[in-house]
């Protein structure tokens, strides 16, 4: 292969990086492809992977009358998720990777996954994707290579990252990049017919090393599997990459929030898959709350370093939105609904009879017939008798953030923006109050390391179990949880004026099951109250877990029906369901051993004196 490279298009590509051009030549070598391609990000590109998709049946052209320029993939059944099982941190002491990874000797797994990589992609296209995660150039930005044989994965990529030739001059002839290796691990023999999702059955592999911060990834098309910028690249990988150079990188949505005054803060908020970061990080504040504005920087990751003035600055990595379909409606979130006008990739969601797309949620009544996320009829009557769902609780939309109405204006901003709270947040029936503020920094960590959340169909397994999962980042942490607990304690030394932290809860729900807040637009009431802490204009009672708004710190314009008896309700601390909490948090350290810092210990241990007296 010489330094110009052939596009998808044909067009030759201009590559300078010895070390690049000899990493997929060496990968070729490896994986046997028909042919190697270099993709130039362009539109035609876009367009000429969608069209032939179409004509191997991976892609449904969406009616354009409806849809324009919109898609749809449904995946084998047996890929449907991140195989969280199947996901590995490789590393050369066992004990880097930690009681929150699946570890393996890093020479082992590299000599099982050169014997499954072998020849794998016989049949098929290997592309070259050079991309960047966050804005071309950016001090916060980093570069990533995938070399797939899925184009599914490289239009998801041209939505999810900025990627194609401007990365390849970034990269210049030095410049260090992640390199992400992806085979859906299906090689053709020659004559063998394709299928629409090739995927393999048998043996997944999502592979990390974060000491040479390589990612090899076998096996799945699907998602964070296979779109190795999202959850491996800008969560595992560069979660060690900031432990090492002294950032985060967080599981968390980033938004703007504005004052009828004109006064603009931002705010970081983690929550666990599949909670809601989409909707939150879209709220469209309830009107009567007199000209709240909440803009959206990122719905799902967020790269915070220290900024020149002192202060955390955050840029959202990705370019795009790969969000829940179902559930999403023009009710729970407009600004979704609008950023799917067109332009969209959406996978196992069903398909209507002019068309278009459905999922559960979407309407209150569903169409009287459907194609559902595996291709077969069906209708509301056959949903009720055998319980299928019509889109899979999975299912996804890969859309341009470009296209969001509440896109912030700084969203691309190189510099980032910077954040003035923290937010974490479960998903918890009980327990958990609505809002509360730590008492200060090191306080809040230990809140976000207990985090506990019922899981969501998100992962692959089991659903609606409470686990810990600490800053929402259990699966997505690329290093050993006390380690990462640590890296945060640390860095709210490293700034004179560190963010506050928040807890918050918005499904909690009464003795009946029904949700006791109203959520979506109305959390613009928490939201709020954060912000006036955060400018010292908000009061609260003091409780053990931290401060809390009493009744009267909330506005409540245009929700009379919320009474003092209920948000007491909402935000009460029951003492006895707390000490069993703590025994809780008091299980999940003894899994963290000897390298849970002692200051979460103190914590915990001044927690339970406090819930005692
Ligand atoms: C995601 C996830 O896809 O967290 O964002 O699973
Ligand atoms: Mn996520």
């Amino acid at each position: 292969m010489n330094a110009d490279a052939v596009s998808v298009c044909g067009a030759p590509i201009r590559v300078r990086h010895q070390g690049l051009i000899d990493w997929v030549q060496e990968i070729a070598a490896l994986t046997q492809p028909t042919r190697v391609v270099w993709c130039d990000g362009s539109q035609q590109e876009y367009d000429r992977l969608c069209a032939e998709m179409v004509e191997t049946g991976t892609l449904v052209r969406l009616n354009p009358a409806k849809r324009p320029s919109s898609f749809l993939a449904r995946s084998d059944p047996s890929d449907v998720a991140r195989v969280e099982d199947r996901t590995f941190i490789c590393t050369s002491n066992r004990d880097d990777a930690g009681p929150n990874n699946n570890w393996e000797d890093p020479a082992k797994m590299k000599a099982r996954l050169n014997e499954l990589f072998s020849g794998c992609m016989r049949g098929r296209t290997l592309y070259v994707i050079p991309f960047s995660m966050g804005p071309l150039g950016s001090p916060i930005a980093h570069i990533g290579v995938e070399l797939t044989d899925s184009p599914y994965v490289v239009v998801n990529m041209r939505i999810m990252t900025r990627m194609g030739a401007p990365v390849l001059d970034v990269l210049g002839e030095r410049g260090e990049f992640v390199p992400c290796l992806h085979s859906v691990g299906a090689p053709l023999m020659p004559g063998e017919a394709d299928v629409p999702w090739p995927c393999n059955k048998t043996h997944k592999y999502i592979v990390h090393f974060p000491e040479t911060r390589e990612i090899w990834s076998y096996g799945s098309g699907y998602g964070g599997n296979a779109l190795l910028g999202k959850k491996c690249f800008a969560l595992r990988i560069a979660s060690t990459m900031a432990r090492d150079q002294g950032w985060l990188a967080e599981h968390m949505l980033i938004l703007g929030v504005e004052s009828p005054q004109g006064e603009k803060s931002y705010v970081a908020a983690a929550f666990p898959s599949a909670c809601g970061k989409t909707n939150f990080a879209m709220l469209i504040p309830p009107a009567s709350m007199g000209g709240w504005k909440v803009t959206t920087v990122g719905d799902d990751i967020a790269w915070i370093k220290p900024g020149p003035d002192g202060r955390l600055r955050a840029i959202n990595p990705e370019a795009g939105y790969f969000g829940v379909a179902p559930g999403t409606s023009e009710k729970t979130n407009f600004n979704a609904m609008a950023t799917l006008r067109e332009n969209v990739i959406f996978t196992n969601v069903a398909l209507t009879d002019d068309g278009d797309v459905w999922w559960e949620g979407m309407t209150k009544e569903p169409p009287a017939h459907l194609i559902d996320w595996q291709g077969q009829d069906w209708t509301p009557d056959r949903a009720r008798e055998k319980g299928t769902k019509a889109a899979h609780p999975n299912a996804r939309f890969t859309v341009p953030a470009s296209q969001c109405p509440s896109i912030d204006p700084s969203w691309e901003d190189p510099e980032g923006v910077p954040i003035s709270a923290f937010l974490f947040g479960g998903r918890r029936a009980t327990t958990v109050p609505l809002v509360f503020e730590a008492f200060n920094w090191n306080y809040g960590v230990y809140m976000a390391a207990t985090l506990g959340s019922e899981t969501t169909a998100a992962a692959a397994g089991a659903q609606g179990l409470v686990r810990r999962d600490p800053f929402a980042m259990l699966p997505f942490c690329g290093y050993h949880m006390g380690d990462y607990f640590n890296h945060w304690l640390r860095m709210g030394h490293v700034i004179d004026n560190p963010p506050r932290i928040f807890c918050v809860n918005w499904f909690r729900m009464d003795e009946s099951g029904n949700f006791m807040w109203p959520g979506f637009g109305d959390n613009m009431r928490v939201l709020k109250w954060v912000i006036e802490r955060c400018q010292g204009r908000a009061n609260a009672r003091q409780a053990v877990l931290g401060w809390i708004p009493r009744y009267e710190d909330i506005d409540w314009t245009g929700l009379p029906a919320m009474t003092r008896a209920q948000f007491e309700e909402l935000t009460r601390i029951d003492i006895e369901v707390w000490r069993q909490e703590l025994d809780q948090h008091a299980e999940w350290f003894e899994r963290i051993k000897e390298r849970l810092p002692r200051e979460l210990v103190l914590k915990r241990e001044m927690l339970a004196l406090a819930l005692s007296v």
